[in-house]
């Protein structure tokens, strides 16, 4: 398992050990698990777009030593939303899965399990300023960046595969 970008295998190099001892309780949970099921950007699950940002969040918030467990943890739990985004809107009447979103993740992460005061900011605010509310940490300040950044990777490196027609595009097209 690797984050975007990062050749760092996060389940066994030591350089990444500290990281997934911070997540692993997450990232075995079943529903969390059942986040591959979804598309999140071009060929991107909502799993691994989720550690994606998890994983960039925690490198952050140690280089300027913030609460890289909060970042680490929410950043795995702050699309925990478990819907098809693509559908919602015909499925639900929800034109405004972008400011809905956040706050669906943030009650399905209370309802398993414990988050800090920050870890709640960082989930409820990530898509700032879309949700208007600004945020209260540093660490929310992180992910707000981070997911943007990781989003646009994601979608920009699924055009590439379109362009260049590789396998790994037509997979996705099941
Ligand atoms: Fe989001
Ligand atoms: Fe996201």
């Amino acid at each position: 398992m690797h984050a975007i970008g990062s050749k760092i295998n996060l389940l066994s190099n030591d350089t990444s050990k500290g990281y997934y001892d911070t997540v692993k309780d997450l990232l075995e949970h079943e529903l969390v698990q059942k986040m591959k099921e979804y598309t999140q950007h071009g060929c991107t699950s909502t799993f691994q777009h989720c550690i994606n940002v998890s994983y960039y969040n925690y490198k952050l918030c140690r280089f300027f030593n913030l609460d890289a467990r909060a970042g680490a943890r929410a950043g795995l739990l702050h699309d925990f939303f478990l819907y098809d985004w693509h559908t919602h809107t015909k499925e639900t009447g929800d034109h405004f899965h972008g400011m809905t979103h956040p706050r669906a993740a943030l009650n399905n992460a209370c309802r398993h399990f414990e988050l800090s005061e920050c870890e709640k900011d960082i989930i409820l605010k990530h898509m700032f300023p879309l949700t208007i509310t600004p945020p209260s940490y540093k660490e929310t300040v992180v992910i707000i960046l981070v997911d943007k950044y990781c989003g646009l990777v994601e979608t920009v490196s699924h055009l590439i595969s379109k362009f260049r027609n590789k396998k790994k595009y037509i997979d996705c097209k099941k």
